[in-house]
């Protein structure tokens, strides 16, 4: 097998199926950005992208195979500000780098953090909730989606401005937990707007704040943590495509051309903006500026995190 053969495979990339491997449950926010991405991208590329979902230890299960897989251009991965910036951080044996061992595709999504609570929480905003926390930390508990997920790492860190250590509960992914939160059988969680917002909307769940300097279009009712009391609460999250490192740079460019051109596309934008993602601008989207995000996240992250984690 020579030179010219590997150069026609990726001419001719993709001839089969692609598949996305999603770190986190289906339905959760994470499973609903690949998807709405994946659709278009599918178009573009002229061959299926099908997801999976290989959920485990807060997304660094899937993400880890993702690494490891075959770098074809086959398998590709929807990592996020866990995965590829707080996971270093907590898990001391992380089997992979986020600044090394990939080969970034692009930004798909910017999503704001919102603390969310049951329906039946006893309080009505977020002064309310706060003060109701800090009197009964020893009863409440936290949803998240394993350790150095995106609620995990922003939980701890909301844990942390309000000075309390509830009971964690680790579920496979915001999905599953948004489930149990609408079931009234867990108290609350941060997590990310293209989880929430169609719930918060169906006033199924509570929502006291958006952690971020502006309200979001698509939930205009619910306040920033700045208006509600909580000013320093200011976080966001991302997802973005990985392929494996070592991926052919025809078969990256061909990858982040269809993630460009689905974030262009109407009903793309249409489906992210409505969930209230954040969708980035041209600039944001290259595999240039997603490994510079990564480095600079993982910077961020770490001393906020450490120690917090596994050991
Ligand atoms: C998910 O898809 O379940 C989330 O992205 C989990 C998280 O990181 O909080």
């Amino acid at each position: 097998v020579g030179f010219g053969t590997a150069a026609l495979a990726q001419d001719n990339y993709p001839v089969r199926q692609v598949t996305m491997i999603v770190p986190f449950a289906a339905g959760g926010p994470t499973d609903v950005v690949a998807r709405i991405v994946g659709d278009h991208m599918s178009k573009t590329l002229g061959q299926q992208i099908v997801v999976e979902n290989v959920a485990g230890a807060g997304g660094t299960t899937g993400i880890t195979r993702g690494a490891q897989a075959a770098p074809d251009g086959y398998t590709i991965m929807m990592g996020h500000m866990g995965t590829h910036g707080a996971a270093p951080a907590l898990y001391a044996n992380l089997k992979y780098d986020p600044a090394k061992d990939f080969a970034p595709i692009g930004l798909a999504a910017g999503t704001p953090i919102l603390i969310v609570a049951k329906k039946d929480f006893p309080a009505p905003d977020l002064k309310g909730f706060i003060a109701y926390v800090k009197a009964n930390e020893a009863k409440i508990n936290m949803a998240h989606a394993g350790v150095g997920s995106v609620s995990h790492s922003t939980g701890v860190l909301l844990n942390a401005q309000l000075g309390i250590k509830p009971a964690m509960i680790a579920y496979r992914g915001t999905g599953p937990a948004l489930n149990d939160l609408m079931a009234n059988s867990v108290d609350y969680m941060a997590d990310q707007i293209v989880n929430v917002a169609p719930q918060i909307a169906a006033g199924t769940i509570k929502a006291y704040a958006i952690a971020t300097p502006e309200r979001s279009p698509a939930l205009p009712n619910v306040p920033t943590t700045k208006e509600a009391g909580l000013p320093d609460y200011q976080v966001s999250a991302w997802n973005a495509v990985f392929a494996p490192k070592g991926t052919p740079a025809p078969i990256v460019a061909k990858l982040s051309a269809a993630l460009d051109k689905a974030l262009d596309d109407e009903n793309t934008r249409k489906r992210l903006l409505e969930l209230g993602g954040v969708i980035p601008d041209k600039a944001g989207r290259t595999p240039a500026a997603l490994q510079t995000l990564v480095e600079s996240e993982v910077a961020r992250w770490n001393p906020i995190l450490k120690g917090m984690g596994e050991k």
